[in-house]
């Protein structure tokens, strides 16, 4: 099959994430953002999301803006819906990589509705940044805290910075009620903000009425989600989670559409292995609570970084900066990976998948990738396709094991319950194990795959009832398979 096979005959297509994010979406979102979309939305969320985008053969870490956005030149439209939550002076930082860049964003629309995410934000957010002691260990952006206030109805809109009266009005009533201990003023936020506003103003539109408009003249859509399923306000392990939904009903709602205007959605998972980020249960991380105290920090103990994965199993690397260079295919990797010792077998992974945040450098917990999960997505998101990521990550690794099902779920339909009590105590029943993985990396063509992948890719769309119609073999754009 191809890309166009997939996609004939729709024409709003989303693209989100089944398990914690990080999956890889922004793979995805470019390639139908380049091959096939007129429109690439996003609809939730802010900047702390994070994806590398390839830009002129630069890697650029994107936070707010679609991929999408680099075929600005070709008439294609960005739009950032009324579900998101926008911090001004982020979103020009992102502007000016691409001028830096020679590229154009004429063609970005930001929603008049969406919130703005103000300095008070930032403050009241960046005490709760670490996921020491339990916590949630947020990104530090201020997403919860400028979502609380748009569900409290004291926000302030993208609209209400078009002028900058009233803007100064609307600053100094949330900073009333919410913030009057704030370190910063009313003057502070406005005057630091004013040069922002007035550059993103061209671009501030009623982005529902456009994507109507665009609807109606037979454009098509990609719409991308951010975070993952497990992440969702309404879906996710609360209070674990980001503060909007992400599941299919919010990256549509964000954009203003309905769910059931999406004609396909792509569901993106890591297979067989996945992350999570920050706090919260995560039955199937290898290592258990010894992985999440090391990923997390504790009391005492200061999360750790990749810098210290790799000084602790004698890895050689180089610095720049907070950035550590090393070589993913060292021989101590691999070994690690194939390592009977569950937490050495994460390390590897996270050291060979580079599974470190885009936005927060944090080493993310390594789990396998979780079949209850799926089936609740399945529930959740509805009928859908997947795309499988970071199969390639495990080449040469001899065993690998699937999580099938949850030993004495509740729930006889569907085994998954996102309560924290269930989940920190429940035991993955996982397949037996399936081995090794070999002829992934870089494949073209599913016959070069070893047999012990194949297998375990067949039992999983029989175990989930969802079909597998891509699989992503490598970083790179061209490395992948329509099935
Ligand atoms: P917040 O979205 O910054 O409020 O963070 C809430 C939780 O979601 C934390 O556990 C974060 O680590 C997690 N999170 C937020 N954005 C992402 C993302 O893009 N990828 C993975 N985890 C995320
Ligand atoms: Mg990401």
């Amino acid at each position: 099959m191809s890309l166009h096979t997939l996609l004939q005959g729709r024409q709003v297509v989303a693209i989100v994430d089944n398990q914690f994010g990080d999956s890889g979406k922004g793979k995805f979102s470019d390639l139908l953002a380049k091959e096939w979309a007129d429109i690439t939305a996003r609809g939730t969320g802010g900047d702390n999301a994070g994806h590398t985008v390839d830009i002129k053969g630069k890697k650029r870490i994107f936070h707010i803006l679609p991929v999408g956005i680099a075929y600005d030149n070709q008439g294609k439209n960005t739009l950032l819906g009324q579900g998101m939550v926008i911090a001004p002076q982020p979103l020009c930082t992102e502007l000016d990589m691409l001028k830096a860049e020679g590229l154009s964003y004429n063609n970005l629309l930001v929603s008049s509705q969406a919130h703005m995410i103000l300095p008070f934000h930032v403050e009241m957010d960046s005490g709760d940044k670490s996921a020491k002691n339990g916590g949630i260990g947020t990104t530090g952006k201020g997403i919860g805290p400028a979502y609380g206030d748009r569900t409290l109805r004291i926000g302030v809109r993208m609209k209400d910075g078009l002028d900058i009266d009233v803007f100064a009005r609307k600053v100094t009533a949330l900073r009333n009620k919410r913030y009057p201990n704030s370190s910063f003023s009313v003057d502070d936020v406005v005057q630091s903000l004013e040069p922002y506003l007035n550059r993103i103003r061209p671009f501030v539109v009623d982005t529902e009425k456009y994507i109507k408009n665009f609807l109606a003249e037979g454009k098509r859509v990609c719409i991308e989600g951010a975070q993952g399923l497990m992440l969702s306000i309404d879906y996710g392990t609360y209070p674990y989670v980001t503060s909007s939904d992400c599941s299919i009903h919010g990256t549509a709602a964000g954009v203003g559409l309905s769910s059931s205007e999406v004609d396909l959605t792509i569901g993106i998972i890591k297979f067989p292995y996945m992350t999570r980020v920050g706090g919260g249960p995560f039955p199937t991380e290898m290592g258990g609570t010894r992985s999440e105290k090391h990923c997390n920090g504790e009391d005492t103990v200061e999360a750790a970084t990749a810098r210290d994965e790799l000084t602790m199993f004698s890895i050689p690397f180089t610095e720049e900066g907070k950035k550590v260079h090393y070589d993913t295919h060292h021989p101590r990797i691999m070994e690690l990976m194939n390592s009977d010792n569950e937490f050495e077998r994460g390390v590897g992974i996270r050291l060979a998948g580079d599974e470190y945040g885009a936005t927060t450098q944090r080493c993310r917990r390594v789990g396998w990738t979780d079949g209850v999960i799926q089936q609740y997505a399945r529930r959740i998101n509805g009928k859908h396709v997947l795309a499988i990521t970071k199969s390639d990550v495990l080449e040469g690794v001899k065993n690998f094991k699937i999580c099938q099902s949850y030993e004495n779920a509740d729930d006889k339909a569907c085994g998954f319950n996102k309560d924290e009590e269930f989940l920190r105590q429940v035991q993955p029943n996982y397949s037996a194990s399936y081995g090794p993985i070999e002829g992934v990396a870089h494949s073209r063509d599913e016959s070069a795959h070893s047999p012990g992948f194949k297998k375990a890719i067949n039992d999983f769309e029989k175990l989930t009832n969802t079909p597998i119609a891509i699989i992503s073999t490598g970083s790179e754009q061209q490395d992948v398979i329509f099935r």
